[in-house]
């Protein structure tokens, strides 16, 4: 199938294009490069023997999307591309909606234009808000707390509205829950620009002592150690689940959403004790207070993906923690 990636030079996106490709699907992936680098391409070249097409363009500009629709006959559509960061997101609200709603608006009219109505979408687990329940099922009330969450929140609405005006659409809805580690050939990855939000990238840096100590923010939460609980999954596991997720679109005409966590909660202790049991590295870190906008506990019920998709977990903690540090020792 010609399946189009918005965002694919991305970390999730890279991983999910190398799976596509290993899948004998052909690829065409849409970036501009604004939280990515094009020597991606040749890493994704390099692991898997093939070059994807790639266009260098921003989804806001309409005509371009355009083009590519007439280069290419795409079946299904993986849309990852967006602004995500949430601490940026308060700062830059209509940044975030500008860039987050305009670009997806573009894409669904251009993929409506040309008859292409199977679409996979990247949401977020953080569309459940503060959940009352835990593990989350895909039914939870949702709510957001951030710019970036309601950016995702109003395109699930939007993508609802949409199937209802016009069933001949099949859509996706995947809920990621907190995506870390690398590929096995540690050619892609994930290591942001600066100083990192999330806890793993923040994690290695200290290990490599680009940073001098992880903050870990709070441990007076109602968790099983005080810190913050999430479900981390592994980033090629999610990319599998993506080619889940194409079968299930073009093998239905409905909409749905689907958890993609492996169901197990682990505290920040946890991720920094079984970080440097699996690396034989130390970590020194330093409690202080709770980042504004955290909650205490974030983690998936994945029995509708399993049901639905066939999605299951494959890796584990350690190889999640042994691959995040071993693809920036590899690429230092
Ligand atoms: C995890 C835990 C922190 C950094 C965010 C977005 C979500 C998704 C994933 C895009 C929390 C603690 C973190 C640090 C720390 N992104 N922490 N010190 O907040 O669960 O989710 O990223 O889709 O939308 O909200 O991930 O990695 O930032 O935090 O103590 O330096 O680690 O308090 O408990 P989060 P995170």
């Amino acid at each position: 199938m010609n399946i189009l990636v918005t965002g694919g030079m991305g970390f999730i996106g890279s991983h999910t294009v190398v799976e596509l490709l290993e899948n004998n699907d052909e690829v065409i992936i849409i970036d501009n490069l604004i939280n990515s680098k094009i020597d991606v391409l040749d890493k994704i070249e390099k692991i898997t023997g093939k070059k994807p097409a790639f266009y260098q363009i921003n989804l806001c500009d309409k005509d371009l999307v355009e083009k590519v629709f007439s280069n290419h006959q795409i079946d299904v559509v993986i849309h990852f591309a967006g602004l995500k960061a949430v601490g940026e997101s308060v700062e830059k609200p209509l940044l975030y909606y500008q860039n987050n709603l305009i670009s997806t608006l573009n894409l669904l009219e251009v993929m409506k234009n040309h008859n292409c109505k199977k679409l996979v979408f990247s949401s977020s687990a953080t569309v459940y808000g503060s959940p009352k329940f835990l593990p989350i099922k895909e039914d939870f009330p949702l709510s957001t707390t951030n710019p970036y969450g309601s950016t995702k929140l109003f395109i699930e609405h939007m993508l609802k509205d949409l199937y209802t005006s016009d069933p001949e659409w099949s859509i996706a809805i995947l809920r990621y829950f907190n995506p870390i580690g690398a590929h096995p050939s540690y050619l892609i990855g994930e290591n942001p620009n600066g100083i990192p939000n999330n806890l793993m990238p923040y994690i290695v840096k200290v290990a490599i002592k680009q940073l001098d100590h992880l903050n870990i923010f709070g441990n007076d939460y109602q968790t099983k150690d005080g810190t913050g609980v999430r479900d981390y999954i592994h980033v090629v596991d999610l990319a599998k689940g993506h080619l889940k997720a194409v079968q299930k679109v073009m093998t239905t005409n409905k909409i749905d959403c689907y958890n993609l966590g492996t169901g197990n909660g682990y505290s920040v202790l946890e991720m920094v004790e079984t970080f440097e049991q699996v690396n034989n590295i130390e970590v020194p870190y330093q409690i202080v207070a709770r980042r504004s906008g955290d909650i205490a506990q974030c983690y998936a019920d994945p029995t509708y993906a399993k049901q639905e998709l066939g999605f299951e977990c494959e890796k584990t903690l350690e190889d999640m923690v042994k691959d995040s540090y071993q693809y920036i020792i590899n690429n230092k």
